[in-house]
Parts: structure tokens; sequence; C-alpha cells
């Protein structure tokens, strides 16, 4: 399949936009950026497009689908019963970051849900998104745009690295702001529940809701908790390297750090590194890449899956990482990191 490219970073094309639309309304699959990852779009209510979402990133088909929306009315009329807590945090934070899990009726098709009685939904918080959702069809499933397994793409390029050839078309907006995916709270449950953080942190929502809790599955590396999220149980974000973080005070993980590649270049290994603006300098071997700054921890959410993939690209044979228990979203960018880890802490 020839992958049409959209370059839509100067502005929103209408005719492409048009384009995307009706591939869109006749069952095909179109990229496209939103502030917090890129997604792959296909028709929610149409199962065949699904099934094909599911097909280009080689995804489990139990992990269901998150609908994007551009009206608030379109929610309505895909649940059976919208309660007062989802008017409240879509006047809160829609369009934005945050993904509702509600109870849907029979417009949303099971595949589309992995099976799920329950519907994920989002209104995201992008113009080019919001205008090719309406345009095709208002009701656009999509999962974040990469191969299963790779890190989360926040370029048009990245996407293309992963799906060029399997999707009908690729919309650029450039990079995204976020670069962690939308925070999902599930309101079928008596108390509400953080399925997965996100820049929507529990403040924020507690703000809104007053009890919210964090799924108690996110919290344990213990086989016996199942995180609620089917797609949170999978090793996501994967780096093609084995990736260990290093915890404690700073002045010991930069020590800590130092000694590890020594001792694997020694052996003849290749190193990766990633500190941030603050502390790369302090490291003298090793290829070292800043992730952002301390001072703005959104410049290390934006940046955390690109260098994943840069170190792809680079072949290290291990990577090193900080921890980044930064104060807002902290717990959103260690939830990934530790992930890519696949739990690989080292406390210092
Ligand atoms: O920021 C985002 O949410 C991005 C952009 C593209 O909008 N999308 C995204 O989709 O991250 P995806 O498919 O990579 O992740 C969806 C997550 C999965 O962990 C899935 O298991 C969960 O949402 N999910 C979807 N529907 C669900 C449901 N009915 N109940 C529980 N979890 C659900
Ligand atoms: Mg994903």
């Amino acid at each position: 399949m020839k992958t049409i490219y959209a370059d839509m970073t100067a502005g929103i094309d209408r005719k492409l936009m048009q384009k995307a639309g009706d591939i869109l309304l006749s069952g095909g699959l179109v990229a496209f950026p939103t502030e917090t990852v890129y997604g792959l779009g296909g028709n929610a209510l149409d199962a065949e497009a699904s099934r094909k979402i599911y097909a280009a990133k080689g995804r489990p088909s139990d992990n269901p689908l998150i609908v994007h929306i551009a009206e608030f009315d379109a929610l309505e009329r895909i649940v059976t019963e919208v309660p007062q807590e989802a008017r409240d945090l879509a006047d809160a934070f829609w369009p934005g970051p945050m993904t509702m899990i509600l109870n849907k009726n029979d417009r949303v098709p099971a595949s589309t849900t992995g099976g799920l009685g329950t519907v994920a939904i989002r209104m995201p918080d992008n113009e080019i998104a919001a205008e090719m959702i309406r345009a095709g069809g208002g009701y656009i499933a999509a999962p974040s745009a990469n191969t299963s397994g790779r890190p989360s793409p926040t370029t048009a390029q990245h996407v293309k690295d992963d799906l060029d050839g399997k999707i009908d078309m690729i919309i650029d907006g450039g990079p995204v702001g976020i670069g962690v995916e939308s925070t999902i709270i599930d309101l079928t449950e008596k108390i509400p529940m953080i399925l997965r953080p996100g820049y929507i942190n529990m403040e924020m929502l507690r703000g809104v809701l007053g009890e919210v809790r964090m799924d108690p599955g996110l919290h344990f590396n213990d086989p016996n908790f199942h995180p609620k999220a089917p797609g949170m149980k999978y090793r996501h974000y994967a780096p093609k390297a084995p990736l260990t973080i290093v915890e404690g005070p700073q002045e010991r993980v930069v020590e800590a750090i130092r000694s590890l590649t020594a001792q694997k270049e020694a052996a003849g290994g290749k190193v990766g590194i990633i500190a941030t603006d603050e502390s790369a300098a302090a490291y003298d071997r090793g290829i070292v890449k800043s992730i952002g700054t301390r001072t703005e921890e959104i410049t290390i959410s934006m940046h955390l899956y690109g260098i994943l993939r840069d170190f792809d690209d680079l072949g290290v044979d291990v990577i090193y990482s900080e921890a980044f228990d930064t104060p807002r979203m902290g717990q959103a960018i260690m939830n990934r990191l530790i992930k890519a880890a696949g739990h690989q802490v080292i406390k210092v």
C-alpha cells in the first residue's frame, strides 16, 4: 500500500483533510497528531476498520481502543448513560489529555472495545485531530500509532518508521506537546479509578470528583495483581536494548551510572545514558542524551519516547537512565519508564 503523507505543520490543508475524511468513511486508516502522542485512526463504529487497526499495529485484539470525539454530544450517542461526573470532567479537562471509561451501547462494535461492555472516550486538544474526527464521521478509534511493543510516536517520522506502507495516510502536525498518553479515568467503578496516569494527575481529578483512587494493579510488580486496562499489562514502550533505571540522591545516581558505564565499556559494550540538562556534563563516558530539564517537567515527558527510539537507532547494548520523580507528572513519566525498563530499577 502507498501511504499518503500529508504535511499540515504549517496549517490544515483542506483538500488533504477531505481526503482523510473519505479514507476514514470508507474504512481506511489515517495516523494523526494529538497533544499526547500520534494516533492511528479508523472509524470506531466500523468493526472492520477496528480489525485493520489491530492488524497494522500487530496488536493483540483483546486490547481495547479509545474512541476519539470532537463534540461532547457525540459521547451521549455511544454510552448507556452520562453520569454527572462525566459532565464535570469534560467541563474541566476536554478537549484535553483525559480519557473516560463509561458503559457502552450497541452502536460501538465489540471489536473496538476488545469485547468489553465499557468504552474509552476522549476529546483530544489538537485542531488537526478535531477536524479529522469531524471529517471522518465523528467517532475515531485510535491507539498510539506505533508498532505494538515499540515506544509511542511523538513525531510523524516515528509513525513513518513503524507504519509506512501499512496504512492509508499519515498527517504530520509537528512534534506533540505532552509526549505521554492520556490519563484514563474509569467512571464505571464505585470510586472513580485511574487506570493509566498522565498529564491530568490525581490531584487535578480529585479537584473535580472528590474521591479518586489509583488502580492497585498498577502499583505491584506481582503477577497476582492485574491492571484493569488490558493494555497496561503488556511490556509496552520497550527499547531494543535493556534499560536500567538508577534511583536515589542525585550525586549517588551519577556516580553509580558512571561506574556501570565504565564496567560495560571495559567489556566492549556500547552504553546509552539518559540524563538531564542539569546532569549531562557529569558523564564522561557512554552516549549521553539529555531528556530535558528538571525545572520544566513537560520537557522530560515530551522527549521520553523519542530518546528510547534514538537509542534503538544508535544500536546501544544497554541504556542507563536517571529516575524522574518530578512533582506534577512524575507518576506518569515513571510509569512509562519503569515499563520500558521491564521493572529493572537499581536503588542507590
Ligand atoms: O493519549 C492517548 O490516549 C493516545 C492518543 C492517540 O489519543 N491513545 C492511546 O491509545 O494511548 P492506546 O490504544 O495506545 O491505549 C489505550 C489504553 C490501553 O491501555 C487499553 O487497554 C485501555 O486504554 N482501554 C481502552 N478501552 C478500555 C476499556 N473499555 N476499559 C479499560 N481500559 C481500556
Ligand atoms: Mg499505545
